[in-house]
């Protein structure tokens, strides 16, 4: 029997990187869902649709094949097709997968992959709805979080190593209007699920962080 490791938290609270350490540690698969929202958000942005048109999200979204494969350990997100990996970083695209996300059909679909996926194989999946909807069975939950000047300064620094400019501010602004969007809506809300672990990684390093999960797992598995 496989294992199912969920991770959720707002963002910048250091998902991806502590679940990439993880998978790697536990030779499990990682499965960044944030990467498929993100996907859907660009073919949206492509489409030149109104981001506050419910309506013509829902309509648009059933035209978004979306699907991941894996080279090297490394999860490569397919939009009908085409690799998208270096087109979903940007604040555009963040700011289109917080509000489209919200849009029922689009978490239907995305949700029902990452359950095929979790079914198939043992995983550690990060998101804002893993420990409470798409697999409220996990073997391990983790509710990760930092204080939201923490989480600014690490997306600010990630741009920056990037070359990306950027002023620390607005980046700061973004975060807070994402989280309050991600924990106010109405389906899949961000929030704790009642049986998952908090950690707070504002002090601690991702390697600490990671360490921490992985002892959670282990105790599990005893
Ligand atoms: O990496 P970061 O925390 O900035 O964001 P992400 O995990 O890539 O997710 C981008 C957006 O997708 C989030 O702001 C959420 O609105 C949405 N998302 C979601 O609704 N459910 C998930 N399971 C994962 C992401």
């Amino acid at each position: 029997m496989g294992m199912n490791i969920a991770i959720d938290g707002p963002a910048g609270a250091g998902k991806s990187t502590i679940a990439k350490m993880i998978a790697k540690k536990m030779e499990f698969i990682y499965v960044d869902t944030g990467a498929m929202y993100r996907a859907m958000a660009l073919f949206l942005l492509r489409c030149r649709v109104d981001p506050q048109n419910a309506e013509q999200i829902g309509e648009m979204c059933e035209q978004a094949d979306i699907t991941i494969r894996y080279e090297n350990g490394e999860q490569i997100v397919l939009l009908n097709g085409e690799n998208v990996n270096g087109l979903i970083r940007t604040q555009e695209v963040s700011n289109m997968a917080s509000v489209s996300s919200a849009h029922p059909k689009v978490r239907a679909k995305l949700v029902r992959l990452q359950q095929e996926l979790a079914a198939r194989e043992s995983v550690v999946m990060d998101g804002r709805d893993i420990g409470t909807c798409v697999l409220p069975d996990a073997d391990v939950k983790v509710y990760l979080t930092a204080s939201a000047a923490v989480r600014a300064k690490r997306r600010y620094d990630e741009l920056m190593a990037k070359g990306v400019g950027c002023s620390l501010s607005e980046i700061e602004a973004e975060i807070e209007e994402r989280d309050r969007r991600d924990m106010t809506r109405e389906i899949s809300p961000l929030r704790q699920a009642e049986d998952a672990v908090l950690i707070d990684s504002s002090d601690m390093s991702a390697q600490e962080a990671a360490e921490a999960v992985i002892a959670l797992c282990n105790a599990q598995a005893l």
